[in-house]
């Protein structure tokens, strides 16, 4: 089944480019990238995730006996489109993995890996030099809770809303708790 999330940013990244290439950094069962891939006309994805159980994600882990499979399920799952070239798994973590993606190479990166405040502030920074003028995306961004004021992913609000400041630039939000800056634009 879809995910919301991925459904938006689905219709965001189709709305802007014709054959894009994006990368997707924290994949764990694969069901976004599959959204990704099947709603994104000729896209071409970079599926990253080291798939380590000693990484939980930043809090948004799941148990070690779901990261054992999550694996094989996204290759499971995305198959025809690892047999026909558009989706890339890479088994790495986000730190390894930016590093053998050239500058400007992407135009979209979908950041959902570890959710704390120092790697979604990393994350951002490696990134972005990966898409160049393209779109940065995330998810889990002022993720509510029961409590008024209080959002369960704080170190992400943080480093987002860090890094639009220091730029100058807009976060633009969609459903399902995406945020993305458009990196091309005077002001995002
Ligand atoms: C929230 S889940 C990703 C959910 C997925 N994007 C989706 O929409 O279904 C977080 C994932 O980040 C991965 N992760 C943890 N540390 C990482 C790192 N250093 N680099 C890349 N991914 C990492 C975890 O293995 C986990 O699968």
């Amino acid at each position: 089944m879809a995910t919301l999330h991925g459904k938006h940013i689905a219709r965001l990244v189709a709305s802007r480019y014709d054959n894009p290439t994006g990368a997707e950094i924290g994949v764990l069962f694969g069901k976004t990238s599959l959204t990704l891939l099947s709603l994104i006309p000729r896209l071409t994805l970079y599926l990253i995730d080291p798939w380590e159980l000693s990484l939980d994600g930043g809090g948004v882990g799941k148990s070690c006996s779901q990261l054992r499979t999550a694996r094989h399920d996204t290759q499971h799952r995305v198959a025809e489109y690892i047999t026909n070239g558009q989706a890339i798994l890479i088994h790495n973590t986000s730190e390894r993995a930016a590093e053998s993606i050239a500058d400007a190479f992407l135009d979209f990166a979908v950041i959902d890996g570890r959710h704390d405040y120092d790697y979604v502030a990393a994350d951002i920074l490696r990134w972005r030099r990966t898409i160049g003028t393209g779109l940065l995306i995330g998810h889990d961004y002022r993720y509510d809770t029961p409590t008024p004021g209080k959002y369960l992913f704080p170190g992400v609000d943080q480093a987002v809303d860090e890094f639009a400041r220091s730029e100058g630039r807009m976060v633009h939000t969609l459903p399902g708790h995406v945020w993305w800056i458009d990196m091309g634009t005077a002001n995002g």
